[in-house]
């Protein structure tokens, strides 16, 4: 084995059973069938099949570093094995998340999430993977950003020494397909203007400055435009490697405690609450959603991930969760007016435009009003 491995998720909503809220079990057990096989062939090291609401996310552990054909491969083909299936059952949305007809080297831009790092196996490794529904892929900047950049939710920021140099974001500017490291602590103000607007400005990567060991990595998607339609801002993932001079597991997951604000409920078109729930509640049924975020721990030991652990299932949350269904029924009352509903900027890449073109003809210019000084 060399002395690096890789953990890969690669994720995608394939039909949905029944609407958006989950996946049929069928479906299910096409993707563990299928993950079986690349374990015993040699492809993967270990896999765990995780899920949050539609999505579908396939938790790999290899050795082929980031971006490799055969992995992505398996991952398309697995994806398109359960459209198979969902097709035949009538999903909803079969398919949903294909959005090219075929595979071309790698899923980035395809249609599917993908977060992944490289490193070498330290003498423990805790590493949580974090799956969300009814989102969109900035939705970690907030969490991440109080992870690794702020001290009242991080101690280890200000009392271990190898976190003590902060750490630098790798921050994706999702329209105009650029990117940026900013340097934590002293560039932080300058991070959270971009940061800020979570629909355009995507943390990618964290990294610890001590050194440059990677910590965070995110599904940040591209959005490409097809058919006069932005695509990829779909539901997000995240992995985060914990302890021994990264954030500790309760670190990790203590932003979670409110239920922050974010874009993607119902119809990809409305903010709400981020609701972090047990794997047994992680179907977002009321106005489809409000959005979802599940947790994953894994204790990695040779690459082999074992039983994760389902962090979210611990009262110690509930607040949070209490916090969700008060903020979703504040924001519900609300209807189709804004900020429930998102702002004219995004609804232009979705529907807004074809209702402008087809009401065109029917505004008329306003009367000009002189005004006498
Ligand atoms: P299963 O219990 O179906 O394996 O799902 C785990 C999970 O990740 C749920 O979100
Ligand atoms: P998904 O992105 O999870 O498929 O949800 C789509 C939607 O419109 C839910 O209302
Ligand atoms: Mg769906
Ligand atoms: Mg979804």
């Amino acid at each position: 084995m060399s002395d690096k491995i890789t953990l890969s998720i690669i994720k995608a909503d394939v039909g949905g059973w029944v609407g958006h809220g989950s996946v049929h079990r069928d479906l299910l057990a096409t993707a563990d069938e299928r993950l079986a096989k690349a374990k015993k062939d040699g492809l993967l090291i270990d896999y765990y099949r995780g899920r949050v609401g539609d999505d579908t996310s396939l938790i790999m552990t290899h050795e082929k570093g980031v971006d490799d054909e055969g992995i992505h491969k398996f991952a398309w083909d697995t994806f398109e094995a359960m459209t198979e299936v969902a097709k035949k059952l009538k999903q909803y949305g079969a398919g949903q998340d294909l959005l090219s007809s075929a595979f071309s080297g790698n899923v980035r831009g395809m249609g599917p999430g993908c977060a992944e790092m490289v490193f070498k196996e330290r003498p423990s490794e805790p590493v949580i993977c974090f799956l969300s529904d009814k989102t969109e892929p900035g939705a970690w900047n907030l969490p991440l950003f109080k992870m690794f950049a702020d001290p009242f939710t991080t101690a280890g920021l200000v009392i271990d020494p190898s976190m003590h140099d902060g750490f630098d974001f790798e921050v994706h500017d999702l329209m105009e397909h650029k990117k940026i490291i900013f340097h934590n602590p002293e560039e932080m103000y300058s991070m959270l203007a971009f940061i800020g607007a979570p629909g355009r400005f995507v943390i990618k990567y964290v990294y610890r400055r001590d050194d440059g060991e990677v910590a965070a990595s995110t599904s940040t998607q591209r959005l490409n435009l097809i058919a006069g339609k932005y695509v990829g801002k779909d539901d997000p993932v995240m992995m985060i490697r914990c302890q021994s001079g990264m954030p500790s597991v309760g670190e990790a997951i203590d932003p979670f405690a409110h239920a922050y604000m974010v874009a993607g409920w119902m119809r990809g078109s409305h903010h709400g609450p981020i609701m972090p729930v047990a794997w047994d509640q992680d179907t977002p049924n009321r106005f489809d959603g409000p959005p979802r975020v599940v947790a994953l721990g894994f204790q990695i030991a040779n690459g082999i991930l074992g039983d994760p652990r389902d962090m979210f299932d611990d009262l110690s949350f509930d607040n949070a969760r209490k916090e969700a269904l008060m903020a979703a029924d504040y924001f519900r009352k609300q209807g189709p007016f804004e900020p429930h509903r998102l702002g004219l900027e995004d609804m232009e890449y979705t529907t807004m435009p074809k209702l402008m073109e087809k009401l065109k003809s029917k505004w008329e210019a306003e009367e000009k009003v002189e005004v006498k000084v």
